[in-house]
């Protein structure tokens, strides 16, 4: 029988089994708690600690001398390695100096750290006091930290000088310093982590990350419930307020290990390379805590897939460090192929240790797939998942029963989750009609299971639209051997090479610029980084302004406020905003006259003139198929 035929059959005895395989401190007796809301715990009753699993547990028995972690930083021409022996002892050694600035469990942490070794060890270190850390991504501005700092309320703040962007040193302590400003919530405590690219004099409340932990006593795991939080991650929504994604101790541990086994195949001792960030999900999920866990060694690769120092640069990577199985986003192939069509990076370079190519985020171009999949010889394998459920929910699993892979789909379930299409009122689709993508519930263990300080939005959010369902807010459909097909986004979340992002939140720094009466930001096709981000904006009455220096204004305001990453480089002043009668932005649309040649007329539009000349603006300045944007 498959693995899901067993979890359809006994989905608690299921996950149950699979909880027993790890070293709880105080085994779970009560597998599933449901409450009356719809939410649900997994393993409420267990005690266990995430650190413990991933590090002290693997020196136990026997793999203390095995490498846990490489770093391979080629925008500091630096490697290191860690044994599990020494990653236990630098992270317990950093716990202690946690628990010393006053940090116990259920403490909140936020880490806001480059792609050094530093963050995953400050992330172990939360783990293993059960403090919940909150890793905030080193590419988002001081507003966006600020508001994290304040829904989180951690105890202290952790940081190191400098993020390092290809050639480019971005200096973090400015950044840091503002959002502190900005913050109405002020942490106990700054440690900084001093670079040598980025010295810096410290403010009489930042301390030396060095200085402390070099006197810090050594401390050991601390368990928790099974259900206790591990961490938080923000991630974007429909509103300018981002959802704290909570993440359990014991339903992600659990999941993590089987999804390593079971998805990517990868067996202890095994080299696995997520090229992310410790920042998204991805990075929690596989650079630190999944890998680990599975006693497998992990990379942590601080640079671009290209210009570091060449398109080949993710070829030495997976040949030098013997990497069995490769995760990244279809970006960065994007990205390599376009400096690199022809796959010279790969010549000469012996990829016989890898056995597959994972790739997950945003959509999978099937030329991308192609390209991928003829250059290297691998199976690329394409797999769907999000910040909320913390592991995938369809996947062409190396330990399942895989089956042949599907251009266009992301695989099948995966035991855990009973993924169904549904029509708006409720009903299901049939086989190959296109709908709304919910899974029922409860979600698999290791999903989250509410959102940080807002359990009614979590209910709002994401369970009162199906009753007894998840909405994933993607939209897709399931063909006659259920295989998964995802479309894209139903709401205002785009996705820019990788990297989930609110157009809503764009939208609302867009409108505090006097000049702007309305404005509406949506995503457009790209051809590198899948989708970017456009402005469409009515000018206030009376207001006379150069457009191209408000788009100026504007792209710089969305780079402060927002981060770079949202690579919003384009605002087109419109005379009015195509509506409905009731006055709804008809966004959809808007994307659709950027995108298609040929887009119906929505029988609620009020004015149908105003899609004429938005086309002749965007013709005009060659957006989207108008020409490269
Ligand atoms: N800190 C500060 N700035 C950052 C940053 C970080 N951690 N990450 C990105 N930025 C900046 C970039 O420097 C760039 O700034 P610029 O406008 O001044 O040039 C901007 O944000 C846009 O970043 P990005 O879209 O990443 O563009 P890029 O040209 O730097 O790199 C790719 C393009 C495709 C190579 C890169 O996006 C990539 O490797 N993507 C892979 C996808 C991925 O890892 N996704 C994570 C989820 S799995
Ligand atoms: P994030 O929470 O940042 O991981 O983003 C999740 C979103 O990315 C999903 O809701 C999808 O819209 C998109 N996504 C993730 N994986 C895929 C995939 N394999 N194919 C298409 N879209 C994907």
């Amino acid at each position: 029988m498959s693995d899901y035929a067993r979890w359809i059959a006994d989905p608690e005895g299921f996950w149950a089994e699979q909880a027993a395989r790890l070293a709880w401190t105080r085994p779970p007796t009560t597998t599933l708690r449901r409450a009356d809301d719809g939410s649900w715990a997994w393993f409420p009753d267990g005690e266990l600690n995430t650190c413990d699993l991933a590090l002290d547990h693997h020196v136990a028995n026997g793999r203390g001398d095995q490498v846990a972690l490489i770093y391979d930083s080629p925008v500091t021409q630096t490697q290191r390695r860690w044994t599990f022996a020494e990653l236990r002892d630098d992270v317990a050694r950093l716990a202690g100096a946690l628990r010393g600035l006053g940090v116990g469990k259920g403490d909140r942490v936020i880490i806001y750290m480059p792609m050094i070794p530093e963050a995953a060890m400050a992330m172990l270190a939360c783990a293993r006091l059960g403090a919940i850390h909150s890793v905030v991504f080193g590419g988002f501005a001081p507003p966006e930290l600020a508001t994290r700092i304040d829904d989180a309320a951690p105890r202290v703040l952790l940081t190191a000088t400098c993020g390092i962007e290809g050639s480019r040193v971005i200096p973090y302590m400015p950044l840091v310093r503002d959002a502190l400003a900005l913050a109405s919530h002020a942490p106990e405590h700054v440690v900084v982590l001093e670079r040598p690219e980025a010295p810096v004099t410290l403010a009489a409340v930042e301390l030396e990350w060095r200085t402390l932990v070099d006197r810090a006593p050594l401390v050991d795991p601390v368990p928790v419930a099974g259900s206790d939080p591990l961490y938080i991650l923000y991630t974007s929504g429909t509103t300018g307020r981002p959802k704290g994604v909570v993440r359990d101790h014991g339903g992600h541990a659990t999941a993590l290990r089987y999804s390593m086994e079971a998805i990517y195949g990868v067996r202890p001792g095994e080299v696995f390379w997520a090229a992310s960030d410790v920042g998204w999900v991805v990075g929690h999920s596989y650079i630190v805590y999944g890998p680990l866990i599975a006693g497998c060694t992990t990379v942590l690769y601080e640079g671009k897939p290209v210009r570091t120092p060449d398109a080949g640069a993710f070829w030495r990577v997976i040949e030098e460090h013997q990497v069995a199985v490769f995760f990244t986003a279809p970006t960065a192939f994007r990205a390599i192929r376009k400096e690199d069509a022809e796959g010279e990076g790969l010549r000469g370079r012996d990829l016989s240790k890898l056995r597959a190519i994972f790739v997950a985020g945003e959509r999978l171009d099937p030329p991308t797939l192609a390209w991928l999949s003829e250059r290297t010889g691998k199976p690329a394998l394409d797999h769907w998942w999000q910040t909320e459920t913390g592991w995938p929910m369809v996947a062409y699993g190396q330990g399942l029963e895989a089956g042949e892979v599907r251009a266009g789909s992301a695989g099948r379930p995966v035991p855990g989750y009973d993924v169904v299409i549904l029509h708006e009122d409720g009903t299901p689709c049939p086989a190959g009609e296109t709908g709304d993508i919910a899974v029922r519930l409860p979600l698999a263990p290791g999903a989250f299971t509410t959102l940080w300080n807002d359990h009614p939005r979590f209910l709002e959010s994401y369970l009162a639209r199906y009753p007894g369902y998840y909405l994933t807010s993607d939209g897709g459909y399931i063909d006659e051997d259920g295989y998964v097909y995802i479309l894209g986004r139903i709401d205002d979340v785009i996705n820019v090479a990788g990297h989930r992002l609110s157009t809503g939140e764009m939208e609302a720094v867009v409108a505090k610029h006097p000049a702007v009466a309305e404005c509406a930001v949506v995503g457009i096709d790209d051809p590198l980084r899948g989708q970017v981000p456009i402005g469409f904006v009515v000018l206030a009455d009376g207001v006379r302004i150069d457009p191209a220096e408000l788009e100026r204004a504007l792209v710089a305001a969305i780079r402060e406020q927002i981060g770079a990453i949202a690579v919003f480089k384009q605002a087109v002043v419109v005379g009015r905003l195509p509506k409905t009668r009731s006055g709804k932005i008809l966004r959809r649309t808007l994307r659709r006259l950027a995108v298609e040649a040929e887009v119906p007329v929505p029988a609620t539009i009020d004015d149908p003139v105003i899609l004429v000349e938005i086309s002749a603006a965007l013709r005009a300045r060659g957006v989207g198929r108008f020409g490269a944007a």
